[in-house]
């Protein structure tokens, strides 16, 4: 019988789009859903929307439509994001469902009928954004303690839920399950919150109040409170959502994940209102932290709310899912800014995994007409071991860590597996050893180590980046279902059976310039930031890339004949020191050999070049950069950024004349 693992996240208010705090927790409930599905485990993993209370009846009010036409008209824009972001849910739960609003009215008559809830006049301080009352000691400087906004004094009859009855049992709870409130700073948290004696829950509004919520079962001039309306959902969603026969009994959920502000909500209104209901509790709340904008509160009216959508439309799906679980620790506030955004994507993701990838399966197209071959355990060193133990300690680390939902260490552990495979590389050389026909076995032994480590990596990736590791998976010819359960029992490193050729491809993650920078736009114009959508001054001057061509001058043939355009060979390369784009080329031109310095260094590791026939320009006057001289210039595609070398498709000699 497999294990149930039951996560959910906070079902989204639909005032507004989605924006990056929606994005983080849905991502983080979607590593772990994938996590545990690669594991064997039977997976239930709910979604939705909030869809009932005041904001959204402002929201509808707002935009002058019906609150269910306002719902209907913003839900695509949630359901697109998360099919955006790969987030695999088995229940999307929309509180306006009549199957879930019908669960809700079950939970108050349950309640009403054990005497739990009955009804009295209330005078309080209400706060209508955060739709919840304060007492009078609440208050700080007459404003909301949640939300520092104005409160005003409503005087109501209104049905309560005997919430403080169950006060002691929920501190003895959270004393004897430790794993009950994370992070342990947050479980502190709400024990401090529930020195205070605990008061009854105000469960109703007048429908003169607010008409947008679930009727009562038992007084129809009232509708229950959002929040009561929303926690349901954690179970009613099991009854009719998703396509698991036996859906109900995931409860009681695995984990709850929640952010920071709707810690109390979760953890002592939802707690004792199961256990009004006599029902099993959650078995961890769990609770992250916020993102700041560089260092600011993200606000609409600041103007730096982050759009997942831009975010992935610049960089890519699998980088936005990397980042946000990469940058901090879960339960930490974060800040986020486009150049972290980029220096990371730069640093980790397209260097160090992209070019561990690239230059993998080059050398292995180059040295080993791409295939994997075996290893020669004669030829074995220390070298190999590290490597081997590093990549099978890998899935237990990771798995650790998630259980802890440290996603930040998970990812920190596969990249020091992406890094030592690196200087592996660069250790062991295979470009050298290429040369010499006595070092053969040797060659094989170090390709097999390396196409085996990036195995594991496709394996340990297939959680947090889904397109990633499902491209490294093919690149590397695997023919392994990615759906099933690879991580039930492995990988086991030597166990898999290369049969298929690799292929290289295009970069898994091309190097990109900052969004702020990298639109070539008059100085003039100011453009849209990717992600914030704020106003910036693109500080870029007009490049020749935007000249059209009429205004590039015309030459005659005889000008053009002057160029001797030659095809070439490149025997060696290797990086020019202090330099992260310059490749020192030693290249065969037929009748001689000669030293290029070419700028191809960002595109191109030195050892996928050996061996490549491109064309070079030959009678270019000899130049020297950054101290070496350079006899010539090879031909690439791309202006500011090099995109490709030209190359010849057919077998044709060194030397050979190009018109
Ligand atoms: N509808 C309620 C939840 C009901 S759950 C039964 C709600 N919705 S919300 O849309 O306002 O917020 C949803 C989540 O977004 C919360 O977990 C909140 O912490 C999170 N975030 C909102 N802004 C955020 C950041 N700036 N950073 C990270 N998460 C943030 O509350």
């Amino acid at each position: 019988m497999p294990n149930r693992f039951y996560v959910t996240t906070p079902i989204y208010y639909v005032n507004d789009v989605p924006h990056i705090g929606h994005a983080y927790t849905t991502i983080a409930a979607d590593v772990l859903a994938r996590f545990y599905r690669l594991r064997g485990d039977d997976v239930f993993f709910l979604t939705g929307l909030d869809e009932h209370g005041q904001k959204v009846q402002q929201a509808a009010a707002k935009a002058d439509i019906d609150p269910q036409a306002h719902c209907d008209r913003l839900m695509p824009t949630f359901k697109d994001l998360w099919t955006k972001l790969d987030i695999s849910y088995d229940g999307f739960i929309r509180t306006t469902d009549p199957q879930h609003q019908a669960v809700v009215q079950r939970c108050l008559q349950t309640l009403h009928d054990k005497g739990l809830i009955y009804q009295a006049e209330y005078t309080g301080w209400y706060c209508t954004f955060d739709e919840r009352f304060w007492t009078e000691k609440d208050l700080e400087q007459a404003l909301c303690p949640d939300c520092r906004r104005p409160v005003e004094q409503v005087s109501e009859r209104n049905y309560f839920f005997r919430m403080s009855q169950f006060q002691d049992r929920l501190k003895e709870h959270i004393h004897s399950h430790p794993e009950f409130i994370q992070p342990d700073s947050r479980r502190n948290e709400v024990l401090g919150f529930l020195q205070k004696p605990l008061e009854d829950l105000s469960i109703s509004r007048p429908k003169s109040r607010l008409s947008w919520g679930i009727e009562l079962p038992f007084d129809k001039d009232c509708v229950t409170y959002v929040w009561f309306d929303a926690l349901v959902n954690y179970f009613s969603g099991l009854e009719y959502l998703g396509t698991h026969a036996n859906a109900p009994e995931f409860w009681p959920a695995s984990v709850h994940l929640v952010g920071k502000d709707i810690l109390t909500t979760h953890a002592v209104y939802w707690s004792t209102m199961l256990m009004g209901m006599e029902r099993t509790l959650p078995q961890s709340i769990f609770a992250h932290g916020w993102w700041t904008v560089d260092g600011e509160k993200m606000s609409k009216s600041r103007g730096n709310v982050v759009d997942p959508f831009a975010m992935i439309k610049e960089f890519g799906t699998d980088a936005f899912r990397y980042f946000l679980l990469r940058q901090v620790p879960f339960g930490q506030d974060g800040d986020f800014s486009l150049s972290s955004f980029h220096s990371r994507y730069q640093a980790e993701l397209a260097n160090d995994l992209g070019n561990l990838v690239s230059r993998t399966l080059a050398m292995l197209g180059n040295f080993s007409q791409h295939m994997v071959p075996r290893s020669d355990p004669q030829t074995e060193t220390e070298l190999e071991h590290q490597l081997q133990q590093a990549a099978s300690a890998l899935s237990e680390k990771i798995e650790q860590h998630l259980r802890a939902l440290e996603f930040h260490r998970a990812l920190e552990v596969t990249l020091g597996l992406v890094q030592m495979a690196n200087q592996y590389i660069d250790k062991t050389a295979p470009w050298i050893l290429a040369k010499d026909p006595d070092k053969k076995s040797r060659l094989q032994t170090v390709l097999f180590h390396l196409a085996e480590s990036l195995r594991f990596l496709t394996f340990a990736l297939a959680p947090f980046m889904p397109h990633a590791a499902d491209s490294m998976k093919t690149r590397l010819g695997l023919t392994i279902d990615m759906s099933t359960p690879i991580l039930a029992s492995g990988p086991i490193w030597g166990e898999y059976d290369y049969i298929n050729p690799v292929t290289k491809g295009t970069s898994l993650f091309p190097k990109k310039d900052l969004p702020s920078t990298s639109a070539p736009e008059p100085a003039s114009s100011p453009t849209a930031s990717a992600a914030t959508g704020k106003k910036i001054e693109s500080a870029t001057p007009q490049t020749p890339s935007d000249l059209t061509p009429s205004d590039t001058p015309l030459i005659g043939i005889d000008e053009f004949l002057k160029v001797q355009l030659k095809v070439a060979k490149i025997l060696e390369a290797e990086r020019v020191p202090k330099s992260s784009k310059l490749l020192k080329l030693q290249v065969d031109v037929g009748a001689e050999k000669r030293q290029i310095i070419a700028g191809i260094g960002k595109k191109y590791s030195p050892e996928e070049l050996v061996g490549k026939t491109i064309v070079v320009v030959a009678n270019l006057k000899p130049a020297k950069l950054m101290g070496l001289e350079s006899q010539g210039m090879v031909l690439a595609a791309g202006e500011n950024d090099m995109l490709g070398l030209l190359g010849v498709s057919e077998d044709i000699a060194p030397g050979t004349k190009v018109k």
